[in-house]
């Protein structure tokens, strides 16, 4: 990240590396090098008690302007997976090059009273290539890379993200996710490398190597190099029933022997920053447990670096709130992630220091690790702006062929192939039809955090430029052949073909928009492709787009070959690269694959269907027994929907004053709806409220299950908006006005900020507003997941 010039002095400091050794012969205390601690006190010496809280808040990209910079000096900022530069998600990557120097001018202009002026930096999440930014590199996720057990892979996927983060100016990577999923039911499982932490470890500390360098060369942190963070420390991957951010119960040594054991791993890589965890372990939220935070994750692990919040993170502690929440900072965490409340967290910890709540040492502690990742990042040495940095604005490097080619390399070696009765590798020459709505669909091949948080949604090909979608993968292989190749959707078809590609899977989710009650794959359009291949005696292969293994019995059976694809991103020839036997299969299973669709033991050897380790090579023939088809979950479906593609369920009212709006358009009593597009003619709604008026929409036959509703909103409201469900009156305000001018988004009610939950939404206006609907829906999700917006 730094200039080259600054490259061979910072090497010498011996960034964080070999902390661990370092640590066993000494106190952790005096670890680090004198010359970094002597430079440490000096600064800490000259700065104000706001300038040093203002080094522990980062704040992000929407939520405060330059001239905030300006006058609070934030050590760090982040953008968030729906932030982009300028209000703009989408936003060419001069754009963010442009934020990037302007943050960073504004955090270096002298201040007035002769304190040091210490750099800001950017922190994003480039969780899969940089894929927050168009024409990235989009890698597959890590559960894709976990199957190929590829550490070299790993460490250059790592090296090719750093270089397109440093385009565009940005310092510091929220990744590797380091977590040892270990019940698939939970949102972030394709963020998990693997159940198994022996997989985990190496690849997690590869990554680190690969974003950050290798300890003791001379690039470390140099050009092509960015600050990488492991996260979430820990127990991310063990919550109950895998609800995302919930509860890990049971005996912390065995806990740590799951999830916090690929730490040490990562730490000897040199990892500089370590991101805490949202979940509680036996009781206590780990932002403000000191027993793990500092007594295992200093003391016993020797890590040196800085420990930064998750989103809001803080805000979950018992007796803590967004703003107020010494705790977490007394606990060991370093940097509060306060995305948009920054200011009144600010204020309050500054007073806490003033008042001796928070010690002066344990401050001064904080900032200094901030200060030395800085420091070891080059960022304190020549005051560089980041456009003036190697790979800065070099924007043919996003997305370059070099880059891609590793890409396609990774998804070829991600693909595990589960049975094939022979159809595999298809025959050269053959006519191949390819079927199903995923299989042009690179977003959909992508998954969550890809331009936007919850990827998916309307990003269609066309927010992808460079990238290839596995049809037009398979159409330049067969081709290449000397084969045929047709798109057909829905599988219709004039020649017969020889054989018959189903591409099909999961939508794309983030964190706990993904969790699930059960593991039971409800969708059939596969299904019924494959079924009506086989009717029609056409051979298939089924490829199954995931973020885990789900039960797909139904379609093993009725598929002659079937591979779990994972979300492979941006590079669809790589699949095509196996499907023709260009390159060999050799990915293997880094989860369990389960054989009963209802609840655990979900992950581990029992009752697995296909165990950790499997993977066939295409020589293999594999015929499955008929796997049983029965499923109690599916019968019982996974809720309705109350309003898609324009219209109602039965039994579902709109109601103003007491005129009844039928499928939710007319005007009455000071609101109005009318008809807007969204996918299709008039499948969404625009509605407007008067001052004062309220609507209700209704089921009249009782439901269960959380809601959820996408919405989209023009302008913030002026005066208050609430939505009265079942019991609870919920305050729309605040989360309208973070949603105005974006795209659509979903809100997720769940009991856990509207007990009881209730059949009917009513919205309240106080003042003149409109926003639009597109959905509204009922979902069974797991226990506990919480409200958002
Ligand atoms: C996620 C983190 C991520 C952060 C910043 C959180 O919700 O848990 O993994 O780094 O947001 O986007
Ligand atoms: C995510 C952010 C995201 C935000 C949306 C967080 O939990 O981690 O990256 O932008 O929610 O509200």
């Amino acid at each position: 990240m730094k200039s080259v010039g600054t490259a061979l002095f910072a090497a010498a400091l011996l960034a964080g590396c070999s902390t661990v050794t370092r640590v066993a012969e000494m106190p952790a205390a005096t670890a680090a090098r004198p010359s970094e601690d002597a430079r440490v006190a000096d600064l800490l010496s000259r700065m104000s008690v706001e300038r040093k809280v203002a080094q522990l808040i980062q704040p992000q990209i929407n939520s405060f302007t330059a001239e905030d910079m300006r006058r609070y000096r934030f050590g760090s900022y982040l953008n968030g997976g729906n932030g982009g530069p300028y209000g703009e998600e989408f936003a060419e990557a001069s754009e963010w090059l442009k934020l990037a120097d302007e943050m960073y001018l504004t955090s270096v202009a002298p201040m007035p009273n002769g304190e040091p002026v210490i750099p800001t930096m950017w922190g994003t999440d480039a969780v899969h290539g940089h894929t927050n930014v168009i024409r990235a590199t989009i890698f597959p996720h890590n559960i894709g890379l976990g199957a190929t057990r590829d550490a070299d892979l790993v460490r250059r996927i790592g090296e090719a993200t750093a270089t397109e983060i440093e385009v565009t100016g940005i310092d510091w990577n929220f990744s590797p996710t380091i977590a040892v999923a270990q019940d698939d039911r939970w949102g972030r499982t394709y963020e998990s490398y693997s159940e198994d932490p022996a997989i985990v470890a190496p690849l997690g500390a590869a990554l680190v190597e690969g974003l950050q360098g290798r300890c003791g060369e001379a690039d470390r942190l140099g050009a092509g190099h960015v600050i990488a963070t492991a996260k979430h420390f820990f127990g991310d991957g063990g919550t109950d029933q895998g609800v995302d951010q919930g509860e890990v119960t049971g005996d912390i040594e065995a806990l740590k022997r799951i999830h916090a054991a690929p730490y040490p791993a990562a730490i000897e890589a040199g990892v500089e920053a370590v991101m805490a965890s949202f979940n509680s372990i036996n009781g206590r939220k780990m932002h403000g447990n000191e027993a793990l935070l500092t007594g295992v994750l200093r003391d016993e692990l020797g890590f040196d670096g800085l420990v930064v919040g998750d989103w809001n993170g803080h805000g979950q502690v018992a007796g803590c709130t967004n703003t107020d929440c010494p705790q977490s900072l007394l606990a060991g965490l370093d940097i509060y992630m306060v995305p948009d409340e920054w200011k009144g967290l600010l204020e309050t910890t500054v007073r806490q220091v003033e008042d001796g709540t928070i010690p002066m040492a344990r401050l001064d502690e904080a900032v200094g690790r901030v200060l030395r990742v800085k420091m070891r990042a080059g960022l304190l040495d020549e005051m560089v702006r980041p456009s003036e940095r190697p790979n800065a604005g070099d924007y043919d490097l996003l997305g370059s062929p070099e880059h891609r080619a590793i890409a396609r390399e990774a998804v070829a070696k991600s693909q595990v192939l589960l049975k094939n009765t022979g159809v595999l590798p298809l025959k050269r020459g053959a006519n191949i039809l390819v079927a199903g709505s995923a299989a042009d669909d690179i977003a959909q091949a992508a998954g969550g955090w890809t331009l936007t948080w919850q990827g998916g949604g309307d990003l269609d090909n066309s927010y992808f430029p460079g990238a290839t979608s596995i049809w037009s993968g398979l159409r330049s292989a067969v081709g290449q052949t000397g084969g045929r190749t047709t798109l057909s959707a829905d599988g219709s078809y004039a020649a017969k073909p020889d054989a018959a590609v189903v591409v099909f899977g999961e939508e794309p989710y983030a964190e706990f928009s993904g969790d699930r009650k059960n593991l039971a794959f409800s969708d059939e359009e596969g299904l019924t492709l494959l079924r009506k291949f086989k009717a029609e005696g056409v051979p298939t292969v089924a490829v199954f787009l995931s973020g885990r293994p789900m039960w797909m019995n139904r379609e093993l059976n009725a598929a002659d070959a079937f591979v779990a694809s994972w979300l492979p991103g941006s590079e669809g020839a790589g699949v095509a690269d196996v499907l023709t036997g260009a390159r060999p299969f050799t990915g293997k299973l880094g989860f369990s694959w389960p054989s009963r669709c209802d609840q655990g033991p979900l992950n581990g050897p029992q009752g697995a269907l296909f165990p950790v380790g499997f993977g066939l090579d295409a020589r293999q023939r594999s015929s499955l027994p008929a796997l049983d088809e029965t499923c109690a979950p599916l019968l019982a479906g996974q809720g309705s929907d109350w309003f898609v593609r324009g219209r109602f369920e039965s039994g579902v009212t709109a109601r103003a004053g007491n005129t009844m709006l039928p499928d939710l358009r007319g005007s009455a009593s000071g609101v109005s709806a009318t008809g807007i597009d969204r996918n299709a003619q008039e499948d969404s709604r625009q509605i407007t409220f008067t001052p004062g008026s309220s609507l209700t929409i209704a089921q009249e036959s009782a439901g269960s299950g959380a809601y959820r509703i996408l919405y989209r909103v023009a302008e913030r409201p002026g005066e208050p908006v609430t939505l009265t469900i079942g019991d609870a009156a919920l305050d729309l305000t605040q989360p309208l006005s973070v949603a105005a001018g974006k795209d659509w988004r979903e809100m997720v009610i769940t009991a856990e900020c509207a007990p009881g939950l209730g059949d009917s939404l009513t919205f309240t206006s106080a003042g003149a507003f409109s926003f639009d609907i597109a959905e509204i829906g009922r979902e069974e999700l797991a226990d506990g997941t919480r409200c958002s917006f």
